[in-house]
């Protein structure tokens, strides 16, 4: 089957959505719960309320995505009191906590860690105070924060982190990783700062930062398979992987895992199909599984031939 275990807890679907798609409102989440996938992600949340930044702000073309959404969110209460209700859709609801500073994230940890989702996603990746770099690119700010809300959180902590394009940046974050006891990794966030031109147009597509923002979908696909491969050599497989970036069909799934994920997320694939994609992907990586002989997805994860 397609089931699959992230630090102990048992996801009835490999697929799910990743943060910030199609997850910041109650309907958006309760139809998550409603839908095939495996998880309920929420949208990453800060301290307040927000509406997030001018439109357009996401724009989707053929190769992937451009986002600069500035978080908008109901603020970390709403979800603390949606939490109950969306565990009750029968599969695991990941809290996704951020923060406009560092100080927010333990607040925001402590209070949703205290409504018990089953598994607290910690979003180092995220926009941040402008002329500061996002604190996954620090690895003394990350490893101080990571040590601030573990001592809160008591449910399986993971950390979502931006894609990184030296092993010296990945050996640098994986210590950093090992010291702050974290049970699972989510990788990657886009890659920031990308720029989209509409040469009909002789202008940028989304409206915010001057037309810069963070790049999704298939182009990323090769910078997500590195940093899901790096970090599972780091930890030799022993810290369990979320691989998120360019998953479209079936076959990129597979990549993921043969990479070392134990499942995977979906953004831009997701915001351009709707729900019904989850459906669509399940079935082409079943298909893809049966024809190779693979039962399952542990009998796959990391298992890629290098020569
Ligand atoms: C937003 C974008 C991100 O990549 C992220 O990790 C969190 C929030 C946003 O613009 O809303």
């Amino acid at each position: 089957g397609l089931s699959t275990t992230i630090a102990g807890v048992k996801f009835p679907g490999c697929f799910m959505n990743a943060a910030g798609a199609l997850c910041v409102t109650r309907d958006e989440l309760l139809a998550l719960g409603r839908s095939k996938a495996g998880a309920i992600v929420t949208k990453s949340m800060t301290m307040e309320p927000r509406h997030g930044n001018p439109e357009p702000r996401y724009y989707g073309f053929p190769g992937g995505s451009i986002n600069s959404m500035g978080l908008p969110n109901l603020g970390y209460r709403a979800y603390a009191d949606l939490i109950p209700e969306l565990k009750r859709c029968g599969k695991p609801v990941i809290a996704s906590v951020a923060g406009l500073c560092e100080d927010d994230f333990p607040t925001i940890a402590e209070a949703i860690n205290a409504a018990q989702p089953d598994l607290i996603e910690v979003n180092l990746s995220c926009p941040n105070i402008p002329g500061k770099p996002q604190i996954g690119y620090d690895a003394e700010a990350s490893e101080r924060l990571l040590k601030r809300v573990r001592r809160v959180i008591t449910v399986p902590m993971g950390v979502k982190l931006p894609p990184y394009f030296d092993p010296a940046h990945h050996d640098a974050m994986g210590k950093v990783i090992g010291r702050c006891d974290v049970d699972f990794l989510n990788l990657i966030n886009s890659v920031g700062n990308g720029l989209v031109v509409d040469p009909e147009r002789e202008a940028v597509v989304i409206k915010p930062k001057g037309g810069f923002g963070g790049l999704g979908g298939t182009l990323i696909k090769p910078v997500a398979l590195a940093n899901v491969r790096a970090f599972y050599k780091i930890f030799q497989g022993r810290i369990p992987i979320i691989g998120t970036g360019g998953i479209v069909d079936g076959v990129d799934a597979f990549e993921h895992f043969l990479c070392g994920a134990s499942a995977v997320q979906i953004g831009t694939v997701l915001v351009e199909e709707g729900l019904e994609v989850f459906g669509r992907l399940e079935t082409e990586l079943a298909a893809l599984l049966e024809k190779k002989g693979y039962r399952a997805i542990e009998d796959c994860r990391g298992k890629l031939k290098e020569l």
